[in-house]
């Protein structure tokens, strides 16, 4: 039988995730129910063969179904209320929303163990990069040394515009034009976005999750093209590039603008594209990329936890029991 879903929000990633599922039966899925502010909004798809509800928290423990799925944002209120309400209801829970998980994972995650379903956030981190769950199962057997990336698509997406010529001002515009910048895009221009998704691989990678207070990110928004074409000349370009390492007390982490060579693996396409690449031991160097921000790679990445999940994929958030993971690890400036 197919795995019923619940959808709270129905913005970027919510209509594209809706468009996915091609009437809302796909893979062993089927959407039951959705909820989000207007029920009026062209969204270029069809919502009759959904029940709708005004409330999220309703929706969230509604009979009906057995997976929630949060697609509201915002780090508290009623996301994080219907996170909650959906996981003490029993249900699977799966989320886009990188500012809950960073802030309030954990304490999920322990939640989700205690009730014995899963909570999946794939889509957080690197859009429809699958790193997640790269991390969770398949670097599972290597020591992982070092993360280093590319994780905000609408800073690759500026930086690159800039380069060509665009004005900062411009470039952020149509950046939120196409659906790259979070509501309020401070979060990505000041590499608080980046910070979230580090803390959250680092949790992944070296069971320990460093407050974005201890990451201290600096982001892109005092870069001018002057810098990017000073950068040029030098056969170089400018990331906003977020590292994390293990050290022999705790972690050295680091989110900001650096200089990369210009035949770097971080030299990425000027898209929304993210990287991360992490060295392990015994495996060595790898890399995830490919395109980290917008609806149809992010709406991708949730579509890939509902179809982990209705194959019978649980086990822990983290990829190690949420008790096990440190909450407030030593950080150092990662120097490198
Ligand atoms: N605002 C984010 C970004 C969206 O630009 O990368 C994907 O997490």
């Amino acid at each position: 039988m197919a795995l019923r879903v619940n959808i709270a929000g129905l913005g970027t990633v919510g209509a594209s995730l809706l468009q996915l599922l091609e009437g809302g039966q796909r893979e062993g899925l089927a959407v039951s129910g959705i909820s989000a502010r207007s029920r009026s909004r062209d969204r270029g798809v069809d919502l009759s063969p959904y029940a709708w509800s005004d409330d999220p928290v309703s929706l969230a423990q509604a009979d009906d179904a057995e997976v929630f799925v949060e697609l509201i944002g915002g780090e508290d209120g009623v996301a994080k209320a219907a996170i909650e309400t959906a996981l003490r209801s029993g249900k699977h829970v799966v989320t886009a929303n990188k500012a809950l998980i960073a802030k309030h994972g954990l304490a999920l995650a322990q939640l989700a163990e205690e009730m014995g379903v899963a909570l999946r956030f794939e889509a957080a981190v690197a859009g429809g990069v699958p790193v997640v769950s790269g991390l969770r199962t398949g670097l599972s057997g290597s020591k992982i040394l070092r993360l280093q990336g590319v994780l905000n698509g609408t800073c690759n997406f500026i930086l690159a515009a800039m380069e060509g010529g665009a004005s900062y001002a411009d470039a952020l515009a149509e950046a939120q034009r196409l659906g790259f910048a979070e509501a309020d895009p401070s979060f990505d221009v000041g590499g608080i976005d980046a910070a979230q998704k580090l803390a959250i691989l680092a949790a992944h990678a070296f069971g320990a999750m460093p407050p974005l207070t201890a990451i201290d990110p600096r982001g892109i928004d005092q870069v001018t093209p002057g810098d990017l074409s000073a950068a040029r000349e030098l056969g170089l370009r400018m990331k906003l590039v977020a590292a994390v390492s293990r050290t022999d007390d705790g972690l050295a982490a680091r989110v900001a603008p650096a200089l990369v060579p210009i035949t770097s693996a971080l030299d990425i396409g000027g898209g929304s594209e993210n990287i991360v690449v992490v060295d392990a031991e015994p495996l060595g160097r790898v890399a995830f990329s490919g395109p980290g921000a917008g609806g149809g790679p992010t709406a991708s990445a949730v579509l890939s936890d509902l179809t982990a999940i209705s194959r019978g994929a649980l086990g822990p958030a983290f990829g190690h029991p949420a008790s096990s993971i440190d909450a407030a690890p030593k950080v150092a400036p990662d120097a490198s």
